[in-house]
């Protein structure tokens, strides 16, 4: 490969994408099977379940899974579902103070690591079944403020699978960070729509004209893939301009990383904004978004701090509204007999590499 200016900041070419893979009911399916049922993906932040016997149900993707705080500080997650005939166990996130989790509907009690404790008529089961019994458990770790789950016994541990990704975030020291802020929008949309609308810089002068244009260098975005992740730096005005000679592209830039298949950050040095997105049926996805916010920068008030995080934040929801209003307008064409291939440019190059990590992850 050429590496000329142009193929460090885009490395790779411009491809093509039949628009079919985003509206194809069983491609949906494989995606979620291939991709969702076989990746580390981010739940909820860590500072949800505090305390022991602390416990978050995580609803997606038809799955219900429950992650409770352990008395030893670990985290522990397992299917919702009750082993005698199938009920959703725990209704509601909350604190379990009692340790038990009771069957709502033949009272099968188990405790919070998920294994069964006591089962009402115990003597009319087969004991041999009933002795050992306890909600299939999904594999759980903790990293960057936020709790991941995996429900693949054979995908390597989370900071593996992150790899290069997992590199760029140690830096923020992001166990410093506090999450603050949240948002949860419903997008009529399919889930790769989403994660593409905010993986490429050059809609910004168009879509966020009134927001981002003046603030972010968009052109001078450059592209780094690292299968199945990929990220970028941006310049933007107010850091990379007073960032010193030499400085880590960290401190100098946003950077913005995508963990596959749909976890993005926008860092930052001292804050950033993190979201996922979720397919909800073929044309519909839900973003959660997380604003964290690292310790008060050295020559800051604590209020102005706050102040800036606040502002910060509320231009967050700004742009992610505008592009939300984009992201809806496909919806309403997403079945139009003019759509054809998407046409993908060499600043596009981060949803060429996502395309075809799904197409390799989906092709039989
Ligand atoms: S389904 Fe849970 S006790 Fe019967
Ligand atoms: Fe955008």
């Amino acid at each position: 490969m050429a590496t000329d200016d142009k193929s460090r900041q885009y490395p790779l070419p411009p491809s093509s994408l039949d628009s079919c893979l985003y509206t194809d009911e069983q491609q949906f399916t494989r995606e979620i099977e291939d991709l969702f049922h076989k990746t580390w993906l981010r739940t909820f932040p860590s500072s949800d379940i505090a305390r022991t016997n602390d416990f978050v149900i995580w609803e997606e993707l038809d799955q219900s899974v429950v992650i409770v705080r352990l008395e030893d500080g670990s985290a522990a997650a397992w299917h919702n579902v009750c082993q005698h005939r199938g009920a959703r166990l725990v209704e509601e996130s909350g604190h379990c103070s009692s340790g038990r989790f009771i069957c709502p509907w033949h009272g099968f009690i188990y405790d919070v690591s998920g294994k069964l404790r006591l089962a009402p008529l115990k003597n009319e089961f087969d004991t041999s079944r009933i002795d050992t019994l306890r909600t299939p458990p999904v594999r759980v770790e903790e990293y960057g403020g936020f709790v991941w789950i995996c429900f693949a016994d054979d995908t390597p541990d989370l900071k593996t699978y992150l790899g290069e990704i997992g590199t760029e975030l140690d830096w923020f020291g992001l166990e410093n960070f506090e999450t603050r802020y949240r948002i949860d929008l419903s997008l009529d949309a399919n889930w790769k729509v989403v994660v593409d609308a905010f993986n490429e810089t050059w809609h910004v002068p168009f879509t966020h004209n009134e927001t981002l244009s003046e603030v972010v260098r968009w052109g001078q975005a450059e592209l780094h893939i690292c299968d199945p992740h990929s990220w970028m730096t941006i310049p933007v005005r107010g850091l990379t301009d007073r960032a010193p000679e030499g400085a880590d592209h960290r401190a100098s830039h946003i950077t913005h990383y995508l963990s596959f298949p749909n976890t993005i950050w926008s860092n930052f040095p001292t804050h950033l904004q993190t979201w996922s997105i979720w397919p909800d049926g073929p044309g519909k996805a839900k973003l959660v978004a997380y604003g964290l916010v690292g310790p008060c920068p050295d020559g800051l008030s604590e209020e102005d701090w706050a102040r800036q995080n606040e502002r910060d934040w509320n231009n967050f929801r700004a742009v992610t509204s505008e592009d939300a209003r984009v992201i809806n307008g496909w919806g309403k064409v997403s079945r139009s007999l003019g759509q054809r291939d998407y046409l993908f440019n060499r600043a596009e190059g981060r949803l060429t590499a996502f395309h075809a990590e799904i197409a390799r992850r989906t092709s039989d």
